[in-house]
């Protein structure tokens, strides 16, 4: 009986495991089937060898026998010595249709399909070269991971706008037509992959060190950033007058349109991470009391205009994102209430998917490291709208993005440390 203990705990692996139940499924087409079948399961910590599987199978069809009351060649279900073999994998193609593989399925995005749930979000590398253009080791780095056949969106790290709203030394351009070639050959090694690539924009606001932009930080108000550790230079920014906030909406309307320029599926508006869009949205950092602070609705505007500038300028096949930094789990700082508002604001001006993470507190949050620590405000986030919601923080295996994904927490799954440490992330199935 063994055997059947093991089959078990082979099962219940293959349940969680869509790489694992694909590779036992393929040995149907190999040559010695049953002796694969044996190494996989080895190699996936349960002992089974191709003797046990056909006594298995011999017991198997002497107990349907006698069941059958003497059956014999009549059995209906049992018709050959590695029937039990069969009967697995016929199990596990059940499992296969019924869709357990849930990281594993496609989704389309504004008519754009993504061959899975998971996601590499931006992280940023630096390694452009000092104007911000692509390298060859963007290249080799962005290809290793998109040719990762678990991920299916690959979303590249934040590039700045405008000159004014660089975060970095070495950070990627999107701010000059001149970027747009580099940035198509960074787009083409993802495609090459099987993913698709969105760009992430973004202005970096009081998050801007002079000694890196040349001139003094804007944002929505002259408020020191509360972040830990310091962003930018830590001074008061400049607040941003009416001209300004035209100005830097139009800029990010024409990073989209360089975006699309250089065969992006998609841009992605950064508003989190204590970034500007997150500085207007933050009641720590938003003191205005003009159109554009005061009320979260208030705080949303630019959003609002944002997005408005961008669709219009990018037209109906683009996939627009936002990245929602929706509660800084801070005193006085955004609520999981405001996200909830926020993401339902942000679906009605034209964004096709919402990517969770956190304000002020950035992209990690103080006393959480699970899978998934943000994923008490996707739930929230996702039961108001009905574009898919990413959520990213704290994911190690296929198996927590499974999880999660089971957990209604996202319809989306984001992998950052775990793929930038290793592109062949998840690559082994669920161990
Ligand atoms: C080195 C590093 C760079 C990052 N750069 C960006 C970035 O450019 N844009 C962004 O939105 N998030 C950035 N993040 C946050 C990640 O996208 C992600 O939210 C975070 O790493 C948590 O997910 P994880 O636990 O899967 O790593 C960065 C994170 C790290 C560690």
């Amino acid at each position: 009986m063994e055997v059947y203990e093991a089959l078990s705990q082979l099962r219940n692996k293959a349940v969680k495991d869509p790489v694992l139940r694909r590779k036992l499924l393929e040995t149907r087409n190999s040559r010695t089937p049953l002796s694969d079948f044996c190494r996989l399961s080895t190699q996936a910590g349960v002992e089974l060898y191709e003797m046990d599987i056909l006594s298995a199978g011999e017991d198997y069809y002497a107990a349907m026998r006698r069941s059958t009351n003497g059956g014999g060649e009549n059995s209906p279900l049992l018709v050959g010595e590695d029937d039990y073999y069969e009967l697995f994998l016929e199990e596990l193609a059940v499992m296969e249709r019924n869709g357990r593989n849930l990281a594993g399925e496609e989704l389309m995005i504004r008519g754009h399909r993504t061959r899975t749930r998971i996601v590499m979000p931006p992280i940023a590398t630096y390694q452009s070269t000092e104007d911000g253009k692509v390298t060859e080791p963007m290249l080799s780095y962005y290809g290793a991971r998109a040719k990762n056949k678990n991920v299916g969106i690959v979303v590249t790290e934040h590039s700045f706008i405008a000159a004014g709203g660089k975060a970095k030394a070495r950070q990627l351009a999107i701010s000059s037509d001149e970027d747009i070639d580099g940035l198509r050959s960074l787009v083409d090694v993802i495609h090459e992959g099987g993913a698709l690539a969105i760009a992430q924009l973004n202005h970096a606001g009081s998050a801007a060190p002079s000694e890196v932009t040349g001139g003094k930080a804007v944002s929505a108000s002259s408020v020191v950033l509360p972040t830990h550790p310091m962003m930018g230079d830590g001074t008061a920014p400049l607040e941003m007058d009416q001209a300004m906030i035209d100005e830097v909406v139009r800029l990010f309307a024409a990073a989209a349109v360089r975006a699309q320029a250089a065969g992006y599926d998609g841009a992605e508006i950064h508003s989190a991470h204590a970034y500007l869009l997150n500085q207007f949205y933050s009641p720590l950092t938003n003191h205005r009391t003009d159109e554009y602070g005061g009320s979260l609705e208030k705080r949303l505007r630019i959003h609002r205009e944002v997005l408005e500038a961008v669709r219009c300028a990018v037209g109906e096949d683009f996939i627009l994102s936002v990245r929602l930094g929706g509660c800084d789990y801070m005193d006085g700082g955004s609520t999981i209430d405001d996200s909830v508002y926020a993401a339902k604001v942000l679906e009605e001006s034209g964004a096709d998917m919402i990517s969770l993470s956190g304000g002020m507190c950035r992209y990690t949050r103080a006393g959480h490291g699970e899978a998934g620590y943000f994923q008490d405000m996707s739930k929230a986030v996702r039961a108001a709208v009905s574009i898919p919601v990413l959520l990213t923080g704290g994911v190690k295996s296929l198996s927590d993005a499974e999880d999660l994904l089971a957990n209604s927490a996202a319809d989306l799954i984001g992998v950052g440390r775990e793929l930038m440490k290793d592109p062949g992330w998840g690559e082994n199935g669920y161990d």
